[in-house]
């Protein structure tokens, strides 16, 4: 497994790498079976002869002034070694002043689905997650890229940004990969406390329960139900609980069309999302 630190020399070995194909998995690292998952993934699409790329690098443009980029977890050893066992055949891993310049002033800004939920309350969010994506599609020149359904508004807004730049790289989506009690996987579990542990599975039970339940609701009464059995969990402020349409994440008024419940919860000092198609 090779591993580059410097964006131009990844880049230069990347386009020797273009006769095979070239999936990437991007990743902050702290990898968990979650990025197994997606690693596995890759490889499968890779088939023997591709060549499956991680990038890890916590990228801080996606972070708030009082966002958790600082005690966001590197244990580089560790991923390293996940990486290798799992089959990927370059790591990338840059360092921060290596992707942005002190004077970077370039950015990709989607404006449409990336207003609300995680958009609203983490402003300048999904604007650093474009345009770090956008330069490691680049550095890497990925035939396929690799993204998990547990952040569900950032896969649509990363399709929606390779459509509409006409970007050369096609978007693999994986399902969400739970712990066996139902908490979705997250680098960010690793800050509950024991007891905060024991209760967030109670966020995906909430989604389970609205999801047997919607039917004959509106959208809105099962929004408030939604709402109400999130703030129960002990310890847990809401972000947001919002049912949306599945493609254009905006607010529906009846279920007539494929929608999905979308959630952030904070419980404690972490911030967890999770979501759930809807029936319809
Ligand atoms: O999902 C993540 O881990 C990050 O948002 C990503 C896509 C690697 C961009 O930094």
């Amino acid at each position: 497994m090779e591993t580059y630190v410097v964006p131009r020399t990844f880049a230069r070995a990347m386009a020797e790498e273009k006769r095979r194909p070239i999936v990437l998995v991007p990743t902050m690292g702290a990898l968990h079976a979650g990025h197994g998952e997606l690693i596995k993934a890759a490889r499968k699409k890779a088939g023997r002869k591709g060549c499956v790329v991680v990038s890890i690098f916590v990228n801080p443009t996606q972070f708030g002034p009082s966002e958790d980029y600082q005690r966001y977890p590197r244990p580089w050893k560790k991923d390293r070694t996940l990486c290798q066992q799992l089959g990927a055949d370059v790591v990338f891993r840059p360092k921060s002043d290596a992707m942005y310049a002190a004077d970077h002033s370039i950015y990709i800004e989607e404006s449409s689905l990336s207003t609300g939920l995680c958009g609203a309350s983490r402003p300048g969010h999904f604007r650093g997650v474009c345009t770090v994506v956008a330069q490691l599609f680049h550095l890497s020149h990925a035939d396929w890229a690799v993204f998990g359904e547990k952040d569900y508004q950032q896969l649509a807004i990363i399709q929606r940004m390779v459509r509409d730049l006409h970007m050369p790289v096609q978007i693999l989506a994986t399902p969400t990969v739970r712990e066996p009690d139902g908490l979705a996987m997250s680098s960010r579990n690793r800050f509950l406390s024991p007891e905060e542990r024991v209760n967030a599975p109670a966020i995906r039970m909430a989604l389970l329960a609205l999801a047997g339940s919607a039917a004959g609701v509106s959208p809105a009464k099962a929004e408030v139900r939604l709402h109400k059995q999130l703030a129960q969990i002990p310890g847990a402020l809401v972000d947001y609980a919002s049912i949306v349409d599945a493609s254009t994440l905006q607010a529906v008024q009846k279920f007539d069309r494929p929608t999905v419940a979308l959630v952030a919860v904070r419980i404690g000092e972490t911030r967890l999302i999770d979501n759930i198609p809807l029936p319809w």
